[in-house]
């Protein structure tokens, strides 16, 4: 391979990189643009700083970003997607005692929210 094609091919593959912002990573289950959409109608943004979400600022749970980077979820649970839906759906079968409430939120739900934060 030529010293330029070699070039070529290290720039398409950091563009590639760079667009992993928006796209989940491989192996994340579920539809993130219909996520984004519908956990602005369980109003998770009430209580959280979402990325991509406009609203207050809000602290009462921590900020929603870099989930994909996290080890445990509310500091406990393993940071996988299906822990994620577990917790959106249902936060007291994780920690009976946590102020997050259960919002009655659909599997179907869950897992389109849990693929949109873990792309961000
Ligand atoms: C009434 C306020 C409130 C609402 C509404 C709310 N949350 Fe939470 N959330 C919290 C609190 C408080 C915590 C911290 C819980 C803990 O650590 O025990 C939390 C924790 C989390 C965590 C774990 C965060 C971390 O840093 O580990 C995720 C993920 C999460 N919420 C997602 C959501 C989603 C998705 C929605 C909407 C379906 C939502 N939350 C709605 C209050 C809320």
């Amino acid at each position: 391979m030529t010293p330029m094609r070699c070039a070529i091919l290290m720039t398409l593959a950091l563009l590639a990189g760079c667009k992993g912002k928006d796209s989940p990573a491989p192996g994340v289950q579920g539809d993130p643009e219909r996520g984004k959409m519908v956990l602005t109608q369980y109003a998770c943004h009430a209580c959280h700083v979402i990325p991509g979400i406009a609203g207050s600022e809000v602290y009462v749970g921590r900020p929603l970003d870099g989930l994909a980077r996290r080890k445990y979820i509310a500091g406990q649970l393993p940071a996988t997607q299906a822990n994620l839906v577990r917790w959106i759906r249902d936060p007291q079968s994780v920690d009976p005692e946590t102020a997050m409430p259960a919002m009655g939120v659909t599997e179907r739900d869950a897992l389109d929210i849990s693929a949109y934060l873990l792309s961000q």
